[in-house]
């Protein structure tokens, strides 16, 4: 007995994976294994040998279960430690240093102006850049027949053949922003709405795309004044400086009653724009007190609200503070012009640490 006792010690401590294990197991403990076949020889031994032997022979079996268990943990031990191995990665490494993607002007003064109109109280509100004519138009006081619907070159969608409904627009304004943020809200209201438009437009200043950001305040006595002050306030902040000439021109829009339409005094000296100095002027938004019509189809009581409104282009204010002369190349995605006006990722604008640095 120690003779099989030796041999399958042996053997499982040198076995070299689980099928020669499982081998193993057969030769010795299946139906015809081994230390089987010797406990069936048990029945014909005399009481007293057999005394002897079948203790003897059920503690082998139970080692020899022992060993294939223990052989069997150490080879998946084995192969784990040697997966580990392979799959080592040093942590400790530098890491590889990768080309510096950049902030857009765009984007770095879309942030810019929702710091400084959040300090004064304005909320962020948003609307979809595919618009009904309803809210784009109607809603504004612009009927069909109005002659802004043609001026403001706009980008229709398809119908299918026989639709007869009329067709979505590709927003010119982001003026259909305030009906959305009146009938979600109500008054009073202080909102800003930064986003995407589209013209049919192309030159040096215009571009088919571009972007605006609407302003709205809602409250029992607005006026004017407030809507002038707000603005002043604004380009003071968002140029970092004590003083801006501004030119409140008498306008019209449809949406509002009264309008006036706002310059910035600059040059293009050199090729080069420069703001807060020179004879020239660039227009940088339109606003006036809304238009009670408008506040109807808000469904706010014009009788009891009144506001004013403002839209402002930032592609325009962003050539402005950064000195950018042509407005095409915001959108040709060329990287020697996005390394050169980007902004660093980490260079978020918060009015504390300085708008822009
Ligand atoms: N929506 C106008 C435009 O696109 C700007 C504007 C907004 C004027 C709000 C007045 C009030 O030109």
């Amino acid at each position: 007995m120690s003779d099989l006792r030796a041999k399958y010690l042996t053997a499982i401590a040198g076995a070299k994976d689980e099928a020669a294990l499982e081998a193993l197991r057969v030769q010795a403990l299946g139906k015809k294994g081994e230390i089987s076949l010797a406990m069936r020889e048990l029945g014909r031994m005399s009481a007293e040998e057999r005394q002897q032997a079948g203790p003897r022979l059920n503690a082998l079996k139970d080692e020899i279960n022992a060993a294939l268990t223990a052989r069997k943990q150490a080879l998946t031990d084995a192969a784990l430690d040697e997966r580990l191995r392979g799959e080592w990665l040093d942590v400790t490494l530098p890491a590889r240093p990768r080309r510096q993607g950049t902030i857009h002007p765009v984007s770095q003064v879309t942030e810019e102006v929702t710091a400084i109109f959040a300090d004064m109280g304005f909320a962020v509100a948003e609307g979809p850049q595919i618009e009904s004519d309803w809210y784009n138009f109607d809603a504004l006081n612009i009927p069909g027949h109005h002659p802004a619907r043609a001026e403001m070159d706009t980008f229709y969608t398809h119908r299918a053949e026989g639709d007869d409904r009329p067709p979505h627009v590709l927003r010119t304004h982001t003026s259909p922003v305030q009906i959305r943020a009146m009938q979600a809200q109500g008054a009073p209201l202080r909102v800003i709405a930064p986003g995407r438009v589209y013209r049919a437009d192309y030159d040096q200043t215009h571009t088919p795309m571009f972007h605006q950001v609407e302003g709205l305040a809602i409250d029992r006595d607005i006026s004017m004044a407030n809507l002038k002050w707000v603005l002043e306030e604004f380009v003071k902040a968002f140029f970092e400086v004590d003083h801006v000439d501004l030119r409140f021109r008498a306008s019209h829009f449809p949406f509002t009653e009264p309008s006036a339409e706002v310059d910035i005094r600059c040059s293009w000296d050199g090729g080069t724009l420069k703001v807060g100095e020179g004879d020239d002027w660039l227009e940088i938004l339109g606003s006036g007190m809304v238009h009670p019509k408008v506040l109807e189809a808000g469904n706010i009581d014009p009788n009891e609200w009144q506001g004013f409104a403002f839209g402002m282009g930032i592609d325009r204010i962003a050539m402005l503070k950064y000195g950018i002369p042509d407005l095409r190349a915001f959108f040709e995605s060329d990287l020697r012009w996005l390394r050169h006006y980007g902004f660093a990722a980490l260079d978020v604008p918060t009015l504390h640490g300085g708008l822009s640095r």
